[in-house]
């Protein structure tokens, strides 16, 4: 007789095994994705399989109620204590007697697919670098004079195919213990970087630990630094947390912390050490938030532009700040954590910084490039992170541009008259009706419009304190169709100020948007400064665009992407209307929300996406906007709003 026909689903994978093989064996052997973490012990209950009944017209066989062995006494013993599924049996303990078709849920897959927020986005497909494995090793006797380390690390490529595996002294201090109260049977963190690196054992645990590895996403901006703690196991979020970075102090914008080093002897010395003490409090807090062991947490993804990147590895951006903006390295970058200065996290644990596309394009742009892939795409995209500066991408299939545009900061509110950062109290959305002039607003941590005549009565919390800078762009964007300011962005005609919303400010005019003074509040206008300095932000973003369009000799694009914590939050129709973005129809502008922590999750959980961005890296053009002089030709040209020359959409939206 035949030995018993097996076919996995959903993979489709088939073959014949011996009666009696397990279905982890057969699944081993015939390369289907079955996860085990304990090797096959019954206690991880990773192998979980479903079998099927009766007859599979599609496959030809029909199964039989006894394909599978009966429930033995280790699965009879995990079904006791910790509860099997309805249907569901342990892989590494069921054995296949006859024909069989067994289905791999998606948890019991070690490359699950992770499905992204963004319903058109590639899944994530989880190959995390560092992985638990559980361990037995032999115990030594007199005449075996290996030491306990060389034995476990025997034991490891028996077990688990992991060759050559090596430890830390930390790790080999706590490794005698580990073996004697774990009865000589330990669960192992093992990091497996790029194929150049030699596998890492990096923390262990005595017996079998039943708790997921974690891993942080880190999207280092020069404003916020936000941290997602993210499952190695199934990819999931489990916190966020954003915190300010406490750089600030020593400059707002990247060039003053260029400056700050320059003109500190031990500049760069102290903010990387800021930095690294507020990373290391943002990694605690989540742990604590999370309720996990922050030694659980053993790698961590940086994302961040090219003066964070290397103040975050201690390396001095002075040359950052001047011509030809050299990088001290632009490939991807893998070290221990504990060379951070990352104290919270295992002692062991594996940090990971995203390529720099150029000395003004950095691992932010790298990680939008990997989460929303342009190369990818088959009409033209560009794709513009805002922030400080902006980063923007355009392309296709055939080829993808990129650049950096120094916008500065008034797209986040400052410098604004009225500016403030997105907090509570800040106007961040606003209507103007165009005959009455009159504004309508929504304030953050307040969830009404207001509805009397443009004064906002029901405050929240802490009423009616700035505009942020979702807020002045929609504002200059509706004064502007409103007809209240001009095409050059004055504010001041007879016909504008003839409204009693425009009140004389100095020598010039200002918008009132919102007079809180009676209440003790602040008044908040949107004065002629205010209108200049988006003017220049928004002028060199479009600039920046313009001249990724020349380099690829196009005068319009296909769809515009939004990314950026900030472009989540900019309406597509004002950024139109501003001519922040080349002339797109409206509904061709999307947001894709975070998209640079969204890169940094992708290369936590999956080491094929970090081989696939160290290849775009370094297939992407750059082009320098700062040497270019057709750059200060767009971004005068840009200055009008819309613009001098397109036919913009935006204001027939
Ligand atoms: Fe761990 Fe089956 S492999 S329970």
């Amino acid at each position: 007789t035949q030995d018993p026909l097996v076919i996995f689903t959903p993979s489709g994978k088939r073959g014949r095994v011996p009666a009696g093989t397990t279905v982890l064996t057969a699944a081993r052997r015939l390369g289907v994705d079955l996860d085990s973490v304990c090797g096959g012990r019954g206690i991880c209950s990773k192998c979980q399989i479903s079998p099927g009944k009766g007859r599979f017209d599609k496959h030809g066989v029909t199964v039989a109620e006894d394909a599978l062995s009966g429930i033995n006494a280790v699965e009879e013993r995990y079904d006791r204590i910790r509860g099997l599924k309805p249907g569901r049996r342990l892989g590494c303990q069921a054995q296949i007697c006859s024909d069989v078709v067994l289905d791999v849920p998606p948890e019991s897959q070690v490359h699950r697919q992770v499905v992204r927020k963004n319903a058109d986005a590639r899944p994530i497909e989880m190959d995390p670098a560092t992985r638990r494995y559980f361990v037995s090793v032999p115990e030594p006797d007199m005449h075996e004079p290996r030491g306990d380390l060389e034995r476990l690390i025997e034991a490891l490529a028996g077990q688990w195919r992991i060759e050559g595996a090596t430890a830390a002294p930390a790790v080999l201090a706590k490794l005698q213990q580990a073996l004697r109260k774990g009865e000589w049977e330990v669960t192992l963190a093992v990091h497996q970087g790029a194929e150049t690196e030699p596998p890492r054992i990096v923390d262990l645990w005595p017996g079998f630990r039943d708790a997921p590895l974690w891993g942080l996403a880190i999207d280092l901006g020069s404003t916020t630094i936000a941290a997602h703690l993210t499952s190695l196991e199934d990819g999931h979020v489990e916190a966020s947390a954003g915190i300010m970075n406490p750089q600030i102090r020593f400059g707002e914008d990247l060039m003053s912390r260029v400056s700050y080093s320059m003109m500190n002897e031990g500049g760069a010395a102290e903010m990387t050490t800021a930095v690294r003490a507020a990373i290391d409090d943002l990694a605690r807090g989540l742990a604590e938030e999370a309720g996990i062991e922050p030694r659980d947490i053993v790698e961590a993804v940086f994302v961040c532009n090219p003066v964070m990147h290397h103040l975050l590895l201690g390396i001095d951006p002075v040359e950052l700040g001047q011509a030809p903006f050299a990088l001290a390295t632009s490939d991807a970058v893998s070290l221990p954590a504990r060379d951070l200065d990352l104290g919270a996290i295992n002692a062991g644990a594996q940090v990971y910084a995203l390529p720099c596309i150029a000395g003004h394009v950095g691992a932010d742009a790298a990680a939008v490039a990997l989460s929303e892939r342009p190369d990818q795409s088959d009409d033209l995209v560009l794709i513009v992170d805002v922030g400080t500066n902006a980063e923007l991408l355009l392309g296709d299939r055939a080829r993808v541009l990129a650049c950096s545009s120094p916008t500065g900061p008034a797209f986040e509110g400052a410098q604004i008259s009225s500016g403030q950062r997105a907090a509570p109290g800040a106007i961040e959305a606003i209507r103007i009706d165009p005959e009455t002039k009159a504004p309508r607003f929504r304030v953050i941590g307040c969830d009404k419009w207001s509805d009397e005549d443009g004064f906002w009565e029901a405050v929240g919390p802490g009423g009616v304190t700035g505009i942020c800078g979702s807020g002045i762009i929609e504002a200059v964007a509706e004064m502007r169709i409103a007809g209240l300011v001009d095409a050059r962005g004055l504010i001041g005609s007879a016909e504008q100020t003839g409204t009693n919303r425009m009140i004389a400010e100095g020598r010039t005019h200002a918008y009132l948007i919102h007079d809180g003074a009676e209440a003790g509040g602040p008044r908040i206008t949107v004065t002629q400064g205010d209108i200049r300095a988006i003017q220049l932000a928004k002028s060199a973003l479009y600039a920046g665009a313009r001249l990724l369009m020349d380099e690829r000799g196009v005068e319009a694009v296909d769809r515009v992407v939004l990314a950026g914590a900030f472009g989540a939050h900019i309406s597509p129709k004002h950024a139109l209307v501003l001519g922040m973005i080349p002339d797109v129809p409206v509904e061709r502008v999307t947001s894709a929300g975070n998209a640079a922590g969204t890169g940094a999750r992708i290369a936590l959980c999956s080491r094929a996406a970090r081989r696939e961005v160290e290849v775009l890296v370094r297939e992407i053009t750059k082009v320098e906007t700062a040497i270019e002089p057709r750059f200060q030709e767009h971004f005068v040209a840009a200055n009008a709003i819309p613009h001098a020359t397109a036919p913009f959409a935006g204001l027939r939206a």
